[in-house]
């Protein structure tokens, strides 16, 4: 029987004498999900870290029951049941499900690899949480969602008693989140598990946490059980204002935007016309210049494989895309840059920031690789955009170290603004916010809308929030089993429920 309780206990850790963490407590309970949330940069990767002995601190203790324990590796906290699945996910592309299920603790029998008996186990594993894969196949082969929820599954299979969840349910959407948050209230009031749950959407977090703890520059600002956490107080804590104050602002910034549109029927930036691929069917749609575009539809309805043709990554069947009246029909997402169309993918370690580069050189990057004779004032220039760019995103974080050390939400963040400094004439956009938190959130919407309404940049977002769609876009189209009438609705007047029929009916 697993009682016994894991803490946190005062944990300190500092980045380069900086604190991540000032002096946290957290107590994970068996049979209890413990809901993490806090602005980007706040440290809760960083505390999730230690617990899961990726990272030393060095202030606190850890405890199991009243035993101390410290783990050198995250295999020794494995070994102690303390489970973990990362923000950035793991699981290696080029190894089955399979393998990577028992990377590093084979099954032999009388020293030979027990293959079928692993294959069987996994297969087993892969039903129970109802995820549709194949034990045998490559993990590379299955869109993000899946891989997130193989990562759990797989997590779990390892006589876990303590489960350590970093943003899980980014990569997923609709349906999926709801059962992956059924699956985590199963795994801790059935199996007894002890849930840690990192969350920027407070809908999921409050609906799956039986305590919430908010996290505030390395401290704790609010915890405690869920049903007395006031939701006001933690957006308060986290965005640094008042709910009302960030709505105002945002409603602000829409009308604002929307008043200087009014009347203007921006030219045609893009327009698709019966467009077939071997992922979609039949889309076509017309993008303005001056306009935010919303791209709503179900999962698998083929919004991303759309973005990802308009850059060349998929072959055209049939069909026509046209630029500004020209026709369109790159070889890859270089070529449409150098035409003016560029692409942020919802997957940031595919999209090539490069690690090791500063936020503000992987910002300027694309545009110095293009310009390779940059003086050096332009450079200064350009540098100095970066920096002005990152900070109207809010980033957090030393924006002239190494991008990597920044909290994931502020790598989305460079990504978006690496984007952005590329001046773009079409931006195509796959979850542009993911990961970032809900006080700066609205803040990008209102850059988008400007970008489009000021600057008269055609910029089509995807997103599976509803509620973003609505809040970005001044148009919406809805995608279904890889078709698009192109039949626009103006996202004013649309709820969220109206959304979701509307991608529904369309099915
Ligand atoms: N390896 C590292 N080296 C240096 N600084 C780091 C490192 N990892 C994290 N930090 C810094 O520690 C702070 C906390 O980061 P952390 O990743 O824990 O934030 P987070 O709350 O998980 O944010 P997000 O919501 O964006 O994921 C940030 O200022 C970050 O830049
Ligand atoms: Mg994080």
């Amino acid at each position: 029987m697993n009682d016994q309780v894991l803490r946190a206990v005062g944990i300190r850790k500092l980045f380069a004498g900086v604190p991540a963490l000032d002096g946290v407590d957290l107590t994970v309970t068996p049979g209890r999900v413990t809901g993490l949330v806090g602005h980007n940069g706040a440290g809760k990767s960083t505390l999730l870290k230690v617990l899961s002995g990726a990272y030393t601190p060095d202030g606190g203790e850890l405890l199991i029951g009243d035993q101390h324990v410290s783990f050198a590796t995250p295999a020794a906290a494995i070994d102690a049941g303390i489970s973990t699945v990362y923000q950035e996910l793991s699981l290696l592309s080029n190894l089955t499900v399979t393998e990577n299920t028992f990377l590093g603790r084979e099954l032999r029998s009388r020293g030979v690899l027990a293959k079928r008996a692993m294959r069987r186990t996994t297969q087993e594993l892969i039903e129970r949480f109802g995820i549709e894969a194949r034990a045998g196949r490559k993990v590379g082969e299955y869109p993000v969602a899946t891989r997130q929820l193989l990562e759990i599954a797989i997590a779990t299979s390892r006589n876990a008693r303590f489960l350590l969840l970093d943003e899980p349910t980014t990569s997923l959407e609709g349906e999926q989140v709801e059962s992956l948050l059924a699956v985590v209230k199963h795994l801790a009031t059935e199996e007894g598990l002890g849930i840690v749950f990192i969350n920027h959407k407070l809908d999921e977090l409050f609906e799956v946490s039986d305590e919430v703890v908010a996290l505030v520059d390395g401290r704790v600002q609010i915890q405690g059980p869920t049903d007395r956490v006031n939701r006001r107080e933690v957006i308060r804590a986290i965005a640094g204002a008042d709910l009302d104050e960030a709505e105002d602002d945002l409603s602000g910034a829409a009308e604002l935007a929307a008043s200087a549109t009014d009347g203007v029927a921006g030219g045609i930036a893009i327009e698709v016309d019966h467009l077939r691929t071997n992922e979609l069917d039949d889309v076509s749609l017309v993008a303005r210049e001056g306009r935010v575009l919303g791209i709503y539809g179900l999962v698998g309805s083929g919004r991303t494989e759309f973005l990802r043709t308009l850059v060349g990554l998929y072959r055209l069947e049939s069909g026509s895309i046209r630029l500004f009246g020209e026709p369109f029909q790159p070889k890859g997402p270089a070529e449409a840059q150098a035409r003016g169309v560029v692409y942020l993918t919802e997957e940031r370690k595919v999209d090539g920031i490069v690690p090791g580069l500063n936020s503000l050189t992987n910002v300027a990057l694309p545009v110095l690789r293009q310009h390779a004779r940059f003086g050096l004032l332009d450079r200064r220039g350009m540098r100095a955009q970066a920096s002005e760019l990152l900070s109207k995103l809010g980033i957090r974080g030393d924006v002239t170290a190494p991008v990597v050390q920044l909290s994931g939400g502020n790598q989305q963040k460079v990504l978006l603004a690496r984007a952005i400094a590329q001046q773009p004439k079409v931006l195509l956009l796959d979850e542009p916010t993911k990961g970032v938190d809900l006080g700066v959130k609205a803040e990008i919407h209102a850059l988008l809308r400007q970008l489009a309404h000021h600057s008269g940049l055609a910029v089509i977002v995807v997103s599976s929030e509803e509620e973003e769609v609505l809040e970005v876009a001044d148009d919406v189209v809805t995608f279904a089993a890889g078709s698009c009438t192109g039949t626009t609705v103006p996202a004013a007047n649309l709820t969220v429920t109206e959304l979701r029929h509307a991608a529904w009916d369309a099915a």
